[in-house]
């Protein structure tokens, strides 16, 4: 696939503050890319900048092969949806759609054809006469949508376009939006700070933190090997430790936490003393009477099909988490906490490790709650 998008070291400057640093991303003709990322993480910036409501502080953006510098947001073929609907509240429906057609003047045939195979296509054929206050927000935010597609963008960005709906909403208007997506062939660059959301919808995500992106990848990607301490804490839930490396034979090497040793998989140019960041997911911990650091357990809690442990060891906890109703182990018992080394991902430093170190002595347990577990 070619990349309809190409975004190479851009940077943002407002002030002496930078929102957006030196970020690289392509996104592929007739993806669903998620621009993922907490409130103030720089996702809505990114955006103003594609659609050509920003300008950059230094850098370049792609549009086809043609660098778009300087190139109007009303000559770009980006269209933006965004969260507040935004529609003309003393418009019809219908001329809420072809608004767009409307100021390029198409003969009113046409226009009223093309509106009713938008409405047709965000499933609100015969919604024509309503106005904007006769609809529900699920509603009203595909009115938006249908206002956007008419204009045939080559690709549609969406800036949180669902967070006003509420949860039930929300996930039809997710398949819904993927549905008109795949239908189209078109490029989304859907934007979210719900990591579940961005999962469920999205062919990739982009992992923003702080200005800028610690990961692209796919979603099953995003969870099994998180790139960065960020990621794995952001996306779903880790355990994450940080240790001294104490030995290293073949392709593995013995970790020293506070409460003991771990085997790891052997990462890149390590050497004996290095310090090292990695994570466990909850469902790969093991316990057992036999191998492993020892913890007390603290919790069990029952949350819809599955168990969670929370085993105190050290100054921290581990989360471990099993499929059914698990009676097997008592509150205030003593087990052995362990893992399989394939299960480990090893994490990019990030920032000062020594800081890490001393901040985390033992690991630190990261929330976050993807799969309700
Ligand atoms: N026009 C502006 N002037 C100064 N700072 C801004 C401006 N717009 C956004 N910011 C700052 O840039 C950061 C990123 O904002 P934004 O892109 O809206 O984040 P997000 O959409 O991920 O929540 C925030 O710290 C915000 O306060
Ligand atoms: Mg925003």
């Amino acid at each position: 696939m070619a990349s309809i998008i190409k975004i190479r070291n851009l940077d943002k400057y407002y002030g002496k503050n930078y929102i957006l640093k030196n970020l690289d991303l392509d996104i592929e003709e007739g993806e669903f890319i998620s621009i993922l990322g907490p409130s103030g993480s720089g996702k809505t910036t990114l955006l103003r900048m594609i659609a050509g409501f920003e300008q950059p502080t230094s850098g370049q953006i792609f549009l086809d092969g043609k660098d778009i510098a300087g190139v109007p947001a009303y000559e770009r073929a980006v269209n933006t949806v965004f969260q507040q609907y935004a529609l003309f509240p003393n418009l019809t429906i219908a001329e809420n759609v072809a608004f767009g057609l409307t100021l390029k003047k198409v003969p009113e045939a046409k226009k009223r054809k093309q509106v009713s195979e938008m409405l047709h296509l965000v499933q609100l054929s015969g919604f024509e006469n309503r106005m904007p206050s006769q609809l529900s927000g699920g509603q009203k935010q595909r009115v938006a949508i249908a206002r956007a597609l008419i204009n045939e963008p080559k690709v549609l960005i969406l800036d949180e376009p669902l967070s006003a709906l509420d949860r039930k909403l929300r996930k039809s208007m997710q398949l819904e939006l993927r549905k008109i997506q795949k239908n189209l062939g078109l490029t989304f660059i859907f934007v979210t700070h719900d990591q579940e959301e961005a999962m469920t919808i999205s062919d990739r995500i982009a992992v923003m933190n702080g200005g800028m992106i610690d990961q692209v990848d796919y979603p099953y990607k995003i969870y099994e090997k998180p790139a960065t301490e960020f990621v794995s804490d952001f996306i779903g839930e880790s355990n994450v430790w940080n240790g001294l490396v104490k030995s290293i034979e073949d392709e593995f090497v013995s970790v020293a936490v506070e409460a003991g040793e771990f085997i790891i998989p052997r990462p890149e140019n390590i050497r004996v003393g290095d310090l090292v960041s990695f994570a466990v997911r909850p469902e790969y911990i093991e316990i057992s009477q036999d191998s492993g650091i020892p913890g007390i357990i603290s919790d069990q809690i029952f949350v819809g099909g599955s168990t969670q442990l929370m085993i105190t060891i050290a100054n921290g906890y581990v989360k471990k988490t099993m499929t059914g109703h698990v009676e097997d182990y008592k509150t205030g018992e003593t087990v052995l906490v362990n893992f399989k080394p394939e299960k480990v991902v090893t994490l990019k430093n990030e920032g000062n490790d020594i800081y890490n170190a001393i901040s985390h002595p033992e690991f630190s347990f990261l929330g976050g709650n993807l799969f309700g577990r």
